[in-house]
């Protein structure tokens, strides 16, 4: 695909001086292919290159349902190409919920307090939401905690002042204390996904993470939960010891001794299972439920 000559620009001058770089922008404007470019750029460049994708929805790293933060291996294609290092579990595809806010506001913290030594950090943001007063405490706690170098923000094409040729759009501004804020617009022929997209690409995710995955049983009688059991088919987080999410899974049916849970292979014990709030694509529970893997029982620590 096209990229844009403004595009090009901002990303060498980040290249040439590198460091934390917010992006920023609504739904649809690109900021998932800006990230992508960037982060290939960075990794041409021998630069220890990372992104933050705090997509719940649409989670290019690490499944739908949390935040994850990967580190380039290779020059990629789309940013799911990315294998997750740490994955922060809110258990909702939509930041409408409070608690779904409160998970995000909380992980995010945490997933940036990892210790990573990284040369090019992306952070890539969620989309503008209705919710105001959530969007300008997230952008302030975002401000806070990265203290970005630069911050990209990404227009509407409509959005734009008029006379001005898209491709080459670019406005850029000093911050206060330091750092760069690069105002570049989409390119003009993007495509807004569908809701069925959308669901697809979910589905393509939660797959993806569950390649090489493993069922395992989970006796009912262990007290390894948090939060309420009201329904199967949802999404949950497995934390270890420390009390840090590893790893997360689906819960996708049970018998009168177990349930069962779809996960990655697990190298670790699990000290407590967080669920989630909503059902999972009924896709996703068929997989998990024909694919044709032995169960065993969920390594657990007492
Ligand atoms: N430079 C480009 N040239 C052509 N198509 C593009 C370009 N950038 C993005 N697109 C297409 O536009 C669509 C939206 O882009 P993208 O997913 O990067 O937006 P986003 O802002 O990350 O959206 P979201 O709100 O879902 O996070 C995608 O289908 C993508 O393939
Ligand atoms: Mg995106």
């Amino acid at each position: 695909m096209e990229i844009p000559k403004s595009w090009q620009k901002v990303c060498e001058e980040i290249i040439t001086s590198p460091g934390k770089v917010l992006i920023l922008g609504r739904g649809n404007v690109g900021k998932t292919f800006f990230t992508t470019y960037l982060a290939n750029q960075g990794y041409k460049a021998k630069l220890k290159t990372g992104v933050l994708d705090m997509d719940i929805g649409q989670s290019n790293i690490g499944p739908p349902t949390t935040m994850g933060i990967g580190i380039l291996e290779k020059e990629v294609e789309g940013l799911y190409e990315i294998a997750p290092k740490e994955v922060y579990f809110v258990g909702a595809i939509s930041p409408s919920h409070p608690f779904a806010q409160k998970n995000i506001l909380f992980g995010f913290k945490k997933l940036m307090s990892k210790k990573l030594d990284l040369d090019l950090f992306i952070i890539e943001s969620i989309s503008y939401l209705r919710d105001k007063n959530f969007m300008s405490l997230l952008l302030s706690l975002e401000m806070e905690v990265i203290s970005p170098k630069y911050v990209v923000i990404l227009l509407k094409p409509t959005d734009i002042p008029t006379n001005q040729n898209n491709e080459e759009y670019l406005s850029e501004k000093e911050m206060e204390g330091g750092g760069k804020i690069f105002t570049i617009s989409a390119p003009k022929g993007i495509k807004s996904k569908s809701p069925n997209k959308r669901k697809k690409f979910r589905v393509e995710s939660w797959l993806r993470y569950f390649k090489n995955g493993k069922r395992y049983l989970i006796d009912k009688r262990w007290d390894i939960w948090e939060g309420e059991m009201t329904q199967l088919n949802v999404s949950c987080g497995l934390v270890d010891k420390e009390g840090d999410y590893f790893a997360c899974g689906v819960l996708y049916g049970s018998n009168k001794d177990y349930y069962y849970l779809f996960a990655p292979n697990l190298e670790k014990e699990v000290k407590k299972i967080v669920l989630g709030k909503k059902e999972i694509e009924k896709e996703v529970i068929e997989f998990c439920k024909m694919v044709n893997i032995k169960e065993e029982k969920l390594p657990v620590l007492f």
